[in-house]
This record gives C-alpha cells, sequence and structure tokens, in this order.
C-alpha cells in the first residue's frame, strides 16, 4: 500500500474477533482510519464501545483478526512481537488506563525506564527534566504507593514522553482525576505535543479534553460510527470543527 508521508496512522477494515465459551465475539469491526502526522484526535464513546482494544492494536501492542494497520508505513498487522516491539521503541508512546508503573521502580526510575531500554546515555537527566516539567521534581524517588493517582498519571506521562515519541496514545489520561488535575494534566499534553510535535490520539470520556483535540471520532459496539471522519481526505474541513459530530444514526 503507498501511504502519503503526512499520514502517520492508518487501518483499513480492521477487526477484532476473540472466541469465549465456543462463541465467537466481535470487539471491533470495519475500523478505517487515518492520522495525520502532528495531529490530536479524540476517540469517544461509552463503556466497553472498543477503545481500548482499538488504542492497542494502533499501537502494536495487540493485533487485529482481520484488516491491516500502518504506523509508519510499517504494517503492523504482519509483524511478529518482536518487530512490533521494535516499532512502539522506535515511535510509540502509550499511557494506559491503569499507568501500569512498575511497584518496585522510584518514580525516577519509571520515567528513566524505557530510555534506558533504548541505550540512552542521558536517561536520567532527561527523567529528572519531564518530571520537573510535570510539577513531580519533589518526588522523583517516591515508589508508586507512595503517590497520588493523580500524580502516578503524571509519572505515566513523563514516562511517555522520555523516548520522544512521533505518536503518543494515552488511554483514559484524565480519567478519575479532579477537574483540576485533569485540566493540569491536558496542558501538559498538549503542551508537550507542542514542543515535541508528537502526534496525540486520546481515548476520553472527558468532552472538555475531547473538544481541545482537532478531530474527535466515536466509537459505538465496536465500530466508528460518525462516518464523516472516517474518509481522512474528507475530514480535513472538519479538523478544526469544535463540535462533536453526531452519528448519522443517533
Ligand atoms: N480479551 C477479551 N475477551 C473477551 N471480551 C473482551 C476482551 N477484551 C475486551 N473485551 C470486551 O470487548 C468490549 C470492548 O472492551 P474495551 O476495553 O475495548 O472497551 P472500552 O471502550 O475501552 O471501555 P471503557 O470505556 O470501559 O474503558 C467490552 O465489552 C469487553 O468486555
Ligand atoms: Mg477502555
Amino acid at each position: 500500500m503507498n501511504l502519503n508521508s503526512e499520514i502517520i496512522l492508518k487501518t483499513q477494515l480492521l477487526a477484532k474477533h476473540v472466541m469465549l465459551e465456543d462463541k465467537q465475539l466481535t470487539l471491533l469491526q470495519d475500523i478505517n482510519l487515518a492520522v495525520s502526522t502532528g495531529e490530536t484526535i479524540a476517540i469517544v464513546g461509552s463503556s466497553g464501545s472498543g477503545k481500548t482494544t482499538l488504542l492497542s492494536i494502533l499501537a502494536g501492542l495487540d493485533l487485529p483478526s482481520y484488516g491491516e494497520v500502518y504506523l509508519k508505513n510499517k504494517p503492523l498487522h504482519q509483524l511478529n512481537e518482536e518487530q512490533r516491539s521494535q516499532v512502539r521503541a522506535d515511535h510509540v508512546g502509550f499511557i494506559f488506563q491503569q499507568f501500569l508503573l512498575i511497584s518496585s521502580l522510584t518514580a525516577l526510575e519509571n520515567v528513566m525506564l524505557p530510555a534506558e531500554l533504548a541505550n540512552d546515555d542521558n536517561a536520567k537527566q532527561q527523567a529528572l527534566d519531564l518530571l520537573a516539567q510535570v510539577g513531580l521534581s519533589e518526588r522523583a524517588n517516591h515508589f508508586p504507593a507512595q503517590l497520588s493517582g493523580g500524580e502516578q498519571q503524571r509519572v505515566a506521562i513523563a514516562r511517555a514522553f522520555i523516548t520522544k515519541p512521533d505518536i503518543l496514545f494515552a488511554d483514559e489520561p484524565t480519567g478519575n482525576l479532579d477537574k483540576y488535575t485533569s485540566t493540569h494534566i491536558a496542558d501538559l499534553l498538549f503542551d508537550l505535543n507542542k514542543q515535541f510535535g508528537t502526534t496525540l490520539v486520546l481515548v476520553t470520556h472527558d468532552l472538555i479534553l475531547a473538544q481541545r483535540c482537532q478531530r474527535r471520532v466515536e466509537m459505538q459496539g465496536g465500530r466508528l460510527i460518525n462516518k464523516q471522519h472516517l474518509d481522512h481526505t474528507k475530514s480535513e474541513q472538519l479538523n478544526t470543527d469544535t463540535k462533536i459530530i453526531q452519528a448519522e444514526n443517533v
């Protein structure tokens, strides 16, 4: 497939099925999505609609059952775990819904880890700088259990940015946070996006956060339902539209 160089992420007829007690369950169906380099996009939709499942496949953490997914022109659907892991290390940052900090490592060590794995000699200084940016210099030596939920979330953001990823996936980055902390976390994401030119793909229930993104797509029952966003070429004029586009059939 010949991809436009400005498209960082593209899917074609993506589907995910799992077997549960001899029955096939469809978690994702007919997902066609294109994301431009540097774009900020929100994936919204009710609980269980497939957002986390989709994000995992887009980031190369999981494989689709059917269809194609290209990240930086790499066909993730054709790569094995080791190859996908390399693509992730080279291009991807991920903030998980449950943060997934390593409990035996301090905040500083958690943030340093991806850079150390990439043999970056300057890992510690970069981690300290990022912790300062997320306002956690004083908490660098705390273990996750010694941090509040919002602080853990900020550590997860610092960790996701340390490798200066081309694209950052965040699953509910402001979930379960108070309004002040949510606004602060969102500011950090968009500031870091501006600073590094990182493409942001955010899953969120937070409409204020969704509205700060250039584009929103909505999921329902494993499908993207606002079809005007499926075709990237037709959606360009909508990129600056701040309205949540309602589904055609709701
Ligand atoms: N491994 C699995 N086996 C069976 N069903 C699964 C599996 N993973 C997810 N599901 C189901 O797929 C659906 C989509 O799950 P997913 O986690 O993607 O939803 P979500 O949109 O992220 O929801 P939330 O907003 O609550 O985080 C849910 O109904 C969930 O129960
Ligand atoms: Mg989820």
